[in-house]
């Protein structure tokens, strides 16, 4: 590590000792670190989310399972519908396949980065993540907020993603032999509250005198690739409803939202022309449309409600009916959960 490396790490602890944020998966600057099973948790719900959508799912899931061996054993589904809302279910797919082998190791987390990538369902991320905030190790952790403080501090102006190599390289210069947990922290807080994706606020940076970024504008970097739109799908999903009840489905264990209950749907490949038959032949009137987006794609989901016909022609092993007064406890995912909303909505509309 060269000098100008090692004052930039110590700037940036010394603001942390100060400015950390106080976070529930957290341990004050300088102190001992958290449980690994807090700190594993919490790094795989707060990638692609963010710090106050992650807080009541934290606290959900350790008050429900508080050992690693304890969400071991819960059921597939359980853990499905408890993730239900923050988004990227494979995510909680992989936390079980993680905790399963951690359990079979006697609930007990290896300590090193090289040990951690080979737990099954655990990425480059989470284990230089755990590596340096549980264990302490020098494991540089790289995340959107790192990427951008550094990109910045280095003025780096080849654009993402080839930009990630260069960024990384510099990330590990900066990381320090001790405290590599607390400076990861610190920078994603450096990220989160200072050099934001919406402005760098340079006066309150303990950075600034360091940042070559700064003198060219900050703001400038990184510096994005040219955006592709995202395409457009479309799809239907199929409201059935029969005495305060819903009919609900599971989902395939693989692709989108795969394990998850939901509405029944069409798959969403349509581009709209849809014959609105459903899962039963009978009359079906629209309901609206839903929106949302998805990394890859935007989709438009036309609500179609089941007015009356056969509802002997359900397969009663491919469905179950879900009572409406519980629908808050389905799980749902937030597309199929706006769905829910919308249809509901419109019998209160109805005066139901
Ligand atoms: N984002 C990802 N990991 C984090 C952490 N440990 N603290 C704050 N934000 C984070």
């Amino acid at each position: 590590m060269d000098a100008s490396a090692d004052t930039i790490s110590a700037l940036l602890l010394t603001w942390y000792d100060r400015q950390a944020r106080v976070l529930p998966w957290r341990s004050p600057p300088g102190t001992p670190p958290p449980e690994p099973y807090r700190v594993w948790l919490s790094e795989v719900m707060l990638q692609q989310t963010t710090v106050a959508a992650v807080g009541p799912y934290f606290a959900k899931f350790l008050a429900r399972w508080p050992t690693v061996s304890e969400l071991a054993a819960a059921e597939d589904a359980e853990v499905m519908g408890a993730w239900a809302g923050l988004g990227y279910y494979a995510r909680a797919r992989n936390l079980l396949a993680c905790a399963r082998a951690v359990a079979a190791r006697g609930g007990v987390f290896p300590q090193t980065e090289a040990e951690l990538r080979e737990l099954p369902g655990l990425g480059a991320y989470t284990a230089a993540a755990v590596a340096a905030i549980a264990f302490g190790e020098r494991a540089t952790v790289v995340d959107a907020n790192v990427e951008r403080v550094v990109a910045r501090l280095f003025a780096i102006d080849e654009p993402l993603p080839a930009a990630r190599k260069a960024i990384r390289a510099r990330a590990e210069e900066l990381t320090p032999e001790t405290r590599a947990g607390d400076f990861a922290q610190a920078m994603m807080d450096l990220g989160a509250t200072v050099c934001t994706s919406r402005g760098a606020r340079c006066l309150l940076c303990p950075l600034a005198e360091k940042c070559a970024g700064r003198r060219q504008g900050a703001e400038r970097f990184p510096v994005k690739p040219a955006k592709a739109a995202k395409p457009q799908r479309k799809g239907q999903a199929f409201w059935i409803e029969r005495a305060g009840a819903v009919w609900l489905v599971q989902r395939p264990g693989t692709g989108m939202l795969g394990g998850m209950r939901a509405l029944p749907d069409d798959g969403w490949s349509a581009r709209g022309d849809g014959s609105g038959n459903g899962p039963l032949s009978g009359k079906w009137a629209s309901g609206g449309v839903v929106r949302h987006g998805f990394t890859h794609f935007d989709l438009d989901l036309q609500l179609m409600l089941y007015s009356g016909g056969d509802l002997d022609r359900l397969a009663p092993d491919s469905g179950e009916w879900w009572p409406l007064d519980r629908i808050e406890q389905a799980g749902l995912p937030t597309l199929f959960a706006k769905a829910a909303r919308l249809a509901l909505a419109q019998q209160e509309d109805l005066g139901e």
